[in-house]
């Protein structure tokens, strides 16, 4: 989603926004822009459709100078994706411009409270530019503005304003995420750390409700709704590398390659933090698992072990919860799985289970969800880059299932399965399997339609393979239950059309049942297990990881699709229409 980076302080500010701003790629986006200042101290915007590359080259963005700036990226909302929607936007004088992050559900009611201003966009996102024209005409300072301006707005949405004759640049933080990065030159507000981490790793994490001033040499935080709130400035960990691909051709790629390493952190630094969360699985009720997209599917995983371990749990999509409001009561527990720690349809869950305890199986220090639990479980897999979440899948549901074991007491069994699965990762991503991806991704590339089946975990597999595929190699791909495709989609099988079959030992013969009942129909099967059969066409070898044994073929399927969506000249990086964090509705 939409990424914000300004800059104030005693450089020139246009290096560290062309800098950070390609740092926020990652997050998908389809218009980019900036506002600077020019030598008369006027608002300078230069912005459009496509390529945050393109805006730099062809405004020649590098060659200005300017003491303070912001630079974003859109990912659309309201508004069609065009030049004139791209952000930043400005006020009727161009004295104003605002970068945003969000929605504001009642646009139209702040819109016709401001008729006598002109809009020229068909975006949200202009009635914060001239609300703090309006009440910065009748005296209102632009921090005063903003703080009015926050009690109006419904929904989600944080933004970052510019204006040509205050010294600050003043950003409020509601619902999408925005930190503060403190230089030794200058200060940052942006939509991650990573963005700034080349010159700071001095960070304050905000709150909903902060409003934001960044001057040339300091910077103050308010919080509306409660005074008192600390903001501590923190030194955090992150590496400059970690935001780099080093000698990988694209982040995903990188990202699948570090999973070993990943799954042995867990081992070295994890332990402690699943033992706080599992006291609290002890404590409680039943257990809800809340997620999106591929952190969805972890806690499917999760869940299905919470039961076989005798505890009942139920995965839930966060934008769902309300289908069971009426069966939720206060001693249930709830583990929210988020990578960001910033998808909405995860945060708004939070509305219905205030009073309920909270576990929250994050990657991103200092996210709103990390704001939100009782206990945090940092899965420590490092910056993810790509869209496609790959080394996060298998951290966050590795961290879950740990927390199930360790709450059910079954310690020694989950630390061997954790060695066993560290073994496999790096057994799995060798040249052999890999040669043998390549040679798979060929044949599948120019398909239209495939299939991904399983059984019981793999099933979820199933769902997590066929979901990567789609991201990146935009090949429609669909996961079913193995024994389900017998009630209705054994009717597309025909001849060369492909189903990826996800086969574990404990399922094996009941799933090879199924996949018998495709070959008879003249469909190619390409398995991926521990052993090969003579119904594969083509075979992938994963290894064994004991309750773990899933993930092995997890990440051949994420190989598989890193690999089709490169020969298909895509950037896997960067899919369309897709971002990295979901913070909308
Ligand atoms: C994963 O490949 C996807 N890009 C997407 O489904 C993602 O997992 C989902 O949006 C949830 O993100 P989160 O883990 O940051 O909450």
């Amino acid at each position: 989603m939409c990424g914000i980076i300004a800059y104030n302080g005693s450089d020139n500010a246009v290096p560290y926004l062309v800098d950070g701003i390609k740092n926020l790629e990652y997050r998908g986006y389809d218009s980019a822009g900036c506002v600077l200042l020019d030598g008369s101290g006027n608002l300078l915007i230069r912005k459009s459709e496509g390529k945050v590359g393109d805006v730099i080259k062809n405004y020649a963005i590098d060659k200005y100078t300017s003491p303070k700036g912001i630079f974003h990226t859109r990912w659309a909302t309201r508004g069609e994706v065009n030049t004139r929607n791209a952000h930043p936007i400005s006020d009727c004088t161009g004295k104003i411009a605002v970068a945003h992050n969000g929605i504001i559900e009642n646009y139209d009611e702040i819109k016709n409270s401001l008729s006598d201003h002109k809009f020229t966009t068909d975006t949200d996102t202009e009635i914060i530019a001239h609300f703090l024209e309006d009440r910065m005409n009748g005296g209102l300072t632009m921090k005063d503005a903003v703080a009015e301006l926050a009690h109006e707005m419904k929904g989600y949405s944080s933004f970052v304003a510019i204006d040509r004759d205050s010294d600050d640049i003043v950003a409020l933080k509601n619902g999408s995420p925005l930190v503060v990065g403190l230089a030794s030159n200058g200060t940052f507000v942006a939509s991650d750390v990573p963005s700034f981490i080349k010159y700071t790793n001095r960070v304050v994490y905000l709150f909903d409700g902060d409003v934001v001033s960044i001057g040339k040499s300091g910077y103050r935080i308010d919080n509306l709704s409660d005074s008192d709130k600390k903001h501590e400035v923190k030194t955090v960990k992150i590496k400059y590398d970690e935001s780099t691909k080093g000698d990988f051709p694209h982040f995903m790629l990188k990202e699948i390659m570090e999973q070993p390493a990943v799954v042995g952190r867990i081992e070295e630094s994890g332990i402690e933090s699943i033992e706080r969360a599992a006291e609290l699985v002890k404590a409680s009720g039943r257990v809800y698992l809340i997620g999106a997209g591929t952190s969805f599917n972890a806690c499917m995983i999760a869940a299905n072990l919470f039961r076989s371990l005798g505890m009942d749990a139920t995965a839930i999509e966060g934008q769902n919860i309300s289908n069971y409001a009426g069966v939720i009561s206060d001693k249930d527990l709830f583990i929210l799985i988020s990578q960001s720690g910033e998808t909405m349809d995860v945060i708004q869950a939070l509305d219905l289970i205030k009073a309920n305890k909270k576990i929250g199986i994050l990657n991103v220090e200092g996210s709103t969800l990390s704001n939100s639990v009782d206990v945090v479980v940092y899965i420590g897999a490092g910056h993810e880059n790509a869209v496609a979440a790959t080394k996060t899948f298998t951290a966050s549901v590795v961290y879950a299932m740990l927390i199930g074991m360790y709450a059910a007491g079954k310690v020694e069994e989950a630390r061997n399965d954790l060695g066993l699965l560290k073994l496999a990762l790096y057994n799995t991503l060798v040249p052999s399997v890999i040669g043998a991806v390549d040679a798979t991704a060929s044949l599948i590339k120019d398909k239209v339609n495939l299939f991904y089946l399983g059984r019981g975990a793999d099933y979820v597999t199933a769902l997590e393979g066929a979901l990567k595929m789609k991201e990146v190699s935009y090949i429609h791909a669909e996961g079913i239950d193995s024994s389900t495709f017998k009630h209705g989609p054994l009717a597309l099988i025909s001849k060369d059309i492909y189903s990826i079959a996800l086969v574990s030992d404990a399922d094996r013969d009941a799933v090879m049942h199924n996949l018998s009942e495709i070959k008879a129909r003249g469909g190619r099967i390409i398995g991926i297990s521990n052993h090969n059969s003579e119904l594969f066409d083509f075979y992938l070898k994963s290894q064994p990881a004991g309750i773990f044994d899933f993930v092995p073929k997890v990440v051949i399927s994420q190989l598989l699709a890193y690999k089709v969506s490169v020969l298909k000249g895509i950037n896997p990086d960067r899919p369309r229409n897709l971002a990295k964090a979901v913070t909308v509705k």
